[in-house]
């Protein structure tokens, strides 16, 4: 049996409408399958340090410094300008420009000077007419990517970037919405053909919407981060309870760090530094590298601490006891197990979790990251811990 003839006026009309309508349509976000940030991505950042005192000297310094302390070796590879790098005005042909006074031989020379030292270039930009700097810091001009999306991807794709961060700024005023701006950068990059981390920061951070880890490698959980003990509290207990969001190539990011800042003492730098690895957290320095104390270089190149956040499972850590002492546990590849002890509070504290609570059977042994204290697990895991401080365990099985 023959299919009924159908009029060919009516084939072309319903071709028509179809094809209206698929453009008219939002086209659906395709997964960001880049390839990259399968462990979360580790570097230095110009923002906490110096907002908008950034220059091409104080940059090559820091490239300099990075790799001199043995931060680059230890795996801080990204190099990332933050906002304040852009001239005010754009170029009569519409191209992003640099700042001709605090960098007068250009980005595209900065980025070679960055990639000489065996490190990657990151830069900041942002989705609506205006940079956060334009609107909270008294940055001159409108240095948003409005309207020059695919344009700009291409001019940071010339220059050698390798990461972007893309900060939303109040985008909403514009009359942007997150999906599609952040989405349009993104196939923006895409279409250059150059890999490039894509990290955003969308407003309001929560909840973590699905759409985050189909268009980003890194998404930010909370407003920015401060130099002092409660802001690291805080961000690290609003991040805790959407950890699971977390996977190879696509991570919670709470926040740069701000070890070697000066407003934290070495108990809650080593907080800071144990929650952010329990959380599989980006670690992006944010301090001056060309002045950091070696007790502080200590800390972020701890040898456990550094293998528990890039630890290939990309599984961040889950909740077992809960505040004033929290017990954060997150498994790890080769059968092995991170577990962590965080006092909140500001007397000392015995902490202690047992094997059964952490939902373990057999036998362990322990080290813990930074007093390398070993030995093993005699059916709990215990110790006093002093205000704001904590331990990093990591438990391997023994047969
Ligand atoms: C926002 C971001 C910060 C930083 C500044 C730059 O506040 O959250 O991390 O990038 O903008 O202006």
């Amino acid at each position: 049996m023959g299919l009924p003839r159908i009029p060919q006026g009516a084939v072309a009309a319903a071709t028509g409408l179809l094809t209206l309508g698929l453009l008219l349509q939002p086209v659906p976000a395709q997964a960001l399958e880049n390839g990259l940030a399968r462990t979360p991505p580790m570097g230095w950042n110009t923002w906490n340090a110096f907002r908008c005192d950034i220059d091409q000297w104080k940059i090559k310094g820091m490239a300099d410094a990075i790799v001199e302390t043995g931060l680059r070796d230890a795996g801080y590879v990204y190099l990332n300008v933050d906002d304040c790098w852009q001239a005010p005005q754009r170029k009569p042909n519409g191209e992003l420009t640099w700042d001709k006074e605090r960098f007068p031989d250009g980005i595209l020379a900065l980025a070679r000077y960055v990639h000489s030292k065996g490190l990657k270039f990151g830069l900041y930009a942002t989705p609506g007419s205006r940079g956060c700097a334009n609107i909270w810091d008294d940055y001159p001009g409108k240095t948003g990517s409005i309207g020059h999306e695919y344009q700009d991807a291409r001019t940071f794709a010339r220059w050698g970037v390798d990461y972007l961060k893309y900060d939303w700024c109040k985008a909403d005023e514009d009359g942007l919405t997150g999906e599609s701006a952040f989405g349009l950068m993104r196939d923006a990059i895409q279409a250059t053909g150059r890999p490039m981390v894509y990290s955003i920061h969308h407003e309001p951070e929560l909840p973590v919407r699905d759409w985050y880890p189909k268009v980003s490698n890194l998404w930010r959980t909370t407003g920015d981060i401060n130099d002092h003990w409660f802001s690291i509290a805080r961000i690290s207990l609003m991040t805790i309870p959407i950890a699971h969001h977390s996977r190879p190539g696509a991570w919670n990011d709470p926040d740069m760090l701000e070890i070697g800042n000066g407003g934290l003492n070495y108990a809650e730098s080593v907080s800071h530094m144990t929650l952010w690895s329990m959380l599989a957290a980006p670690l992006l320095l944010g301090n001056d590298i060309r002045t950091m104390k070696d007790q502080d270089i200590a800390i972020v190149t701890n040898r456990l601490a550094l293998r528990v956040d890039q630890d290939r499972l990309g599984k961040a850590a889950h909740r077992v006891k809960h505040f004033p002492h929290l017990v954060l546990a997150r498994p790890l590849t080769n059968g092995e197990w991170a577990v962590s002890f965080t006092n909140y509070g500001s007397i000392p504290a015995r902490i202690s979790v047992t094997l059964e609570e952490l939902g373990l059977t057999g036998n362990w042994v322990f080290e813990e990251a930074f007093s390398g204290r070993k030995g093993a697990v005699k059916n709990e895991l215990a110790s006093t811990v002093v205000r704001h401080s904590s331990n990093l365990y990591v438990l391997r099985p023994v047969s």
